[in-house]
């Protein structure tokens, strides 16, 4: 695994450097493997990233789009991950229906919702646990307690590592999310952090007392290359070293 830290301005730089490393991702994975594989990521930070790829011309009949984590909540909910992407991106370009790959919410409980996008997502990749997929790129948000996708402090979700999907839990609401393993599992992830709000928790994660940090982004050591994109509010004075 490789890990690199980078720090901008603001977020408008974060993110141009965030649609370069999308594209650069979109393009080796498409000459190598003539596909595209991306899982999203929700919360605020991401939307104008996606609105910056509702600008770009891509193949995208060869992309597929997945999200890391999901409310569990209806598709057109103001809180759902799905949403929010269809809205700033997917219904804005040519890609075909079956290439977006969204949680189904509309089961009766998360549980079986968890069961059907893990099965959804065995027949797109033709295997199963304890084999793993293997995303050409994970985007990743991190929040000011340190969760990614739907992996909260304290949680159990955090700790499955025999299934590809389970449930979160934010506060006593259910979550949908991809399990560590699978995150893991990417050739690329790439965090998305911004905002002073999240400064603290990155002070605790790569600062000299990290070794004794617990936070779920911790557990984030992919295979593959693993790149940390931070605007100035939330990475300056971070003591960052690349590997
Ligand atoms: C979600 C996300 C979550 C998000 C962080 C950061 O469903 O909310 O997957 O993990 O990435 O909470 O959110 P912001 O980008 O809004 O700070």
């Amino acid at each position: 695994m490789s890990s690199s830290y980078e720090v901008y301005p603001s977020l408008e730089t974060l993110l141009d450097r965030a649609l370069a490393l999308v594209l650069e991702n979109l393009n080796a994975a498409i000459a190598t493997r003539d596909r595209f594989t991306l899982a999203l990521a929700g919360g605020n930070t991401p939307k104008p990233l996606y609105e910056k790829l509702a600008q770009q011309d891509l193949p995208w009949e060869k992309c597929h789009i997945f999200w890391g984590d999901e409310r569990f909540v209806p598709a057109d909910h103001p809180d759902s991950n799905e949403r929010m992407a269809r809205q700033a991106w997917l219904d804005h370009v040519d890609i075909p229906a079956a290439n977006i790959h969204p949680f189904q919410t509309h089961f009766d409980t998360p549980a079986a919702a968890a069961a059907a996008h893990e099965t959804m997502l065995n027949q797109f990749w033709q295997t199963k646990a304890p084999d793993w997929p293997v995303f050409d790129l994970v985007l990743l948000g991190m929040g000011d307690d340190g969760h990614t996708a739907s992996l909260f402090p304290g949680t159990d979700a955090v700790q499955v590592c025999d299934r590809w999907v389970t449930v979160g839990n934010k506060d006593g609401n259910p979550r949908l999310t991809l399990t560590v393993p699978v995150l893991n599992s990417a050739r690329s992830v790439l965090f998305l952090v911004a905002g002073e709000n999240k400064k603290t928790v990155l002070q605790k994660i790569f600062g000299p007392q990290s070794a004794s940090a617990s936070y779920p982004v911790q557990l984030i050591q992919p295979i593959g290359s693993l790149i940390w994109l931070l605007d100035a509010k939330a990475g300056d004075g971070l003591s960052l070293s690349s590997s």
